[in-house]
């Protein structure tokens, strides 16, 4: 056997030979084990490949394939666990990065309770560890169930590696809990052994992890609890899911239980009485951070008390009750060996810094974005010059500031190009921001449809994880087929296979008989879609989840909301009013869906690919309740709670909040001091109601 070179010695270009190797020699495993059911390696030696693999690609997340094994379609472990549909949705926080940031934060739950500044008002503020998140199901005391996070909604199942972690009750201990639980934390590692899985692998000649999370997620990733069962991962319970019945009145109470049965809990969490309190505790965590013994990158603050918490609800994929307050991003210093110009999907024309590869927090990073002109010119970046870069999490790396600006013989300032790098070359213009009328930040390719850079943007987001997702067709294969003429829009992606006599796809390289059917399964699965997908997939401006989401459930089917985009061309018609009348639509957003259809070259597109597929319709929100598809407008002074809170409750029915009374009102709710919308709605014969009417509705 060839000895291995240690992944931290690895550089930039030997680490993507190895990656391109290790694609292959997992590829063929894979075809082996899949095809002829006969595989030529151990699972455990099979399991190191991979392993080396995803060591190397989160070491250099630049670097990473397109054909990469962690993408791939068929390969073992996307087969291995079994899917888990979360009863109750995993969110994830937002964030805040300073204290002025937090103190918003709780100036905007008071707001949203109508809680005044007299009134105390408890937060629990605890380490945020940096591992990965759980649910572990317990049904009558028993563990039945563990899942991974996913996608918030559906996660994998590790309910066998769950089992062997050594802090997590198998059956849970005291009593009072209650008969279904779905207790939710952090699986991680501490640091220490850490340490010694790392010298032991290297001791062994086998890849290290780049940081202790990364070593969390590949153990509990094992398809052999054995494996995982060697591996020293801990668990923190934090949170819970689904329940049978509620068992605490707070936060900090519902965590004591836990540990009560038998969970460990953090013993950093604080009860907090005020944003003093609570940066207090944040300062005190963020000295202790290096002696805790597990990696944290910042406090996570929890309105404590439940009932309050039930109040303020969620908003798109976060409680409004919780916040995480991250630390300072990590920073290192390089030097910029060039700026290079990528077009988006719009025609944005974004410079990126092509940087001599230096670690940052345990991640080697090569580029930096920096954004746009005015950017460039503000930083004064040069070719050449050494420049201050820092990564804070998941986030693109950013430069942050020349660290030389004043040496002799600096390279000449970056001139911004006046024309898209494209094959087209079509002039680049600054554009007017929508909302001022001023000259705007973003330069933007005027090729439009023509500019073959945006299109293959473009049909990359189609195919992307929130759009149509279609597996084994990321940026690399698009980019092939866009190349060779044979996926130019989207309608080509679906047309694909019934072309493919005459393409014969599993000859090409790259492509092989399982690669190709496996793709052309992925593809018919997607030929039903959602009515959300696809919203998010056309590439309209500002449309992004929430909005497509708001408007999938607003319309309902395809055909409704096409019908109505089509007429609200006419923007005198009720069809645009609507639109507009919507809570979370504004009127550039508006504009842009409009315009979107209104534009022959994107109805074509959409006609030819409508011929193709199947939109499912969305399903109302929650039809039981009393308003639940009715409008609704607020107005005038609420007394019970605050307009947000009246405007989220409202949402959480299923009614649609709008900001202005139109023919397509159904309930007016009117406080003191309403003026020209009462009087709209009763010129109109809407239904309008006082503040105690809606509560005793809603409550029926
Ligand atoms: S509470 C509704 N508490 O951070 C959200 N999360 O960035 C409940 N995390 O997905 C999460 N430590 O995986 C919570 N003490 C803590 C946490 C914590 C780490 C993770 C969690 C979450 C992510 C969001």
């Amino acid at each position: 056997m060839i000895a291995l070179k240690d992944i931290d010695q690895l550089g930039p270009d030997e680490a993507a030979q190895e990656l391109a190797r290790l694609a292959k020699e997992i590829a063929k495993h894979d075809r082996h084990y899949y095809k002829k059911d006969a595989p030529k390696i151990s699972d455990a030696a099979y399991d190191e490949l991979r392993r080396r693999n995803n060591a190397i690609e989160a070491r250099f997340p630049d670097l990473v394939r397109s054909d990469s094994p962690t993408k791939r379609v068929g390969t073992r472990p996307s087969e291995g666990f079994g899917k888990i549909a979360h009863t109750v949705p995993m969110l994830s926080l937002d964030n805040v990065f300073s204290d002025d940031e937090l103190r918003e934060f709780t100036k905007r739950v008071r707001r949203f309770l109508r809680w005044p500044e007299s009134e105390p008002l408890a937060f629990t503020a605890e380490p945020k560890i940096d591992g990965l998140s759980c649910g572990i199901r317990y049904e009558r005391g028993k563990l039945v169930q563990a899942a991974t996070r996913g996608d918030g909604q559906t996660g994998e199942d590790v309910t066998q590696n769950v089992r062997t972690i050594c802090d997590v009750p198998k059956i849970l201990a005291g009593d009072g809990w209650p008969e279904v639980l779905e207790v939710r934390g952090e699986i991680y590692i501490p640091t220490t052994e850490f340490a010694a899985m790392n010298a032991a692998q290297e001791a062994a000649g086998k890849p290290v992890y780049a940081n202790p999370r990364n070593a969390a997620a590949g153990s509990l990733r094992q398809l052999d609890p054995a494996i995982s069962a060697k591996r020293p991962l801990r668990f923190f319970a934090y949170a819970w899911g689904e329940v049978s019945a509620p068992f605490a009145p707070t936060q900090f109470e519902a965590v004591r239980k836990f540990g009560k049965w038998g969970f460990s809990i953090n013993d950093h969490m604080r009860l907090c009485h005020s944003a003093d309190e609570m940066i207090a505790v944040y300062m005190l965590i963020e000295r202790e951070r290096a002696a805790l013994g597990y990696d944290i990158d910042g406090v996570v603050y929890k309105v404590d008390r439940l009932d309050l918490q039930t109040r303020l609800g969620f908003v798109s994929r976060s409680p409004r009750w919780a916040m995480a307050h991250k630390f300072p991003p990590e920073q290192a210093s390089t030097i910029l060996e060039k700026i290079d110009i990528q077009v988006g999907r719009t025609g944005a024309l974004t410079p990126v810094a092509k940087l001599k590869p230096v670690t940052v927090g345990g991640v080697v990073v090569s580029n930096a974005s920096l954004h746009n002109a005015d950017e460039v010119k503000r930083l004064d970046v040069r070719v050449g010059d050494q420049v201050l870069i820092q990564r804070a999490g998941d986030v693109i790396p950013q430069v942050v500031k020349v660290l030389n600006p004043d040496r002799t013989r600096r390279a000449a300032p970056f001139a911004f190009p006046t024309h898209c790098p494209c094959p087209l070359s079509t002039p680049a213009v600054r554009e007017l921001d929508e909302k001022t009328g001023e000259a705007g930040v973003i330069t933007r390719c005027s090729g439009e449809f023509a500019c073959p850079f945006q299109r293959v943007r473009r049909l990359e987001h189609f195919v992307s994880r929130q759009a149509f997702d279609i597996e084994g067709l990321g940026k690399k294969q698009i980019a092939a087929f866009f190349e060779a003429g044979e996926i130019t829009e989207p309608a080509d992606i679906f047309t694909l296979k019934d072309r493919d006599d005459g393409l014969k796809l599993e000859a090409r390289e790259g492509w092989g008989e399982l690669s190709a059917s496996n793709l052309f399964a992925a593809i018919e699965e997607r030929r039903h879609i959602s009515l959300e997908r696809l919203l998010i997939a056309l590439g309209i401006r500002h449309v992004g989840q929430t909005t497509a989401r708001l408007l999938s459930t607003s319309y309902i089917s395809w055909q409704n909301f096409h019908g109505t985009m089509l007429a609200a061309k006419d923007r005198t018609s009720e069809h645009f009013i609507q639109l507009t009348a919507l809570d979370g639509i504004g009127d550039v957003m508006a504009e842009a869906i409009v315009n979107y259809f209104a534009e022959p070259h994107n109805e074509g597109l959409v006609e030819r690919l409508l011929a193709q597929i199947t939109v499912q319709d969305a399903i109302p929100p929650k039809q039981d309740s009393p308003v639940a598809g009715k409008t609704v407008v607020f107005t005038g002074k609420l007394v019970e709670m605050s307009r947000d809170e009246a405007k989220a409750g409202a949402a959480a029915l299923g009614a649609k909040v709008a900001g202005s009374v139109s023919a397509k009102t159904d309930i007016l709710v009117a406080g003191p001091g309403a003026g020209s919308k009462l009087k709209k709605a009763t010129d109109l014969g809407i239904k309008t109601m006082t503040e105690e009417e809606w509560l005793a509705l809603i409550k029926a």
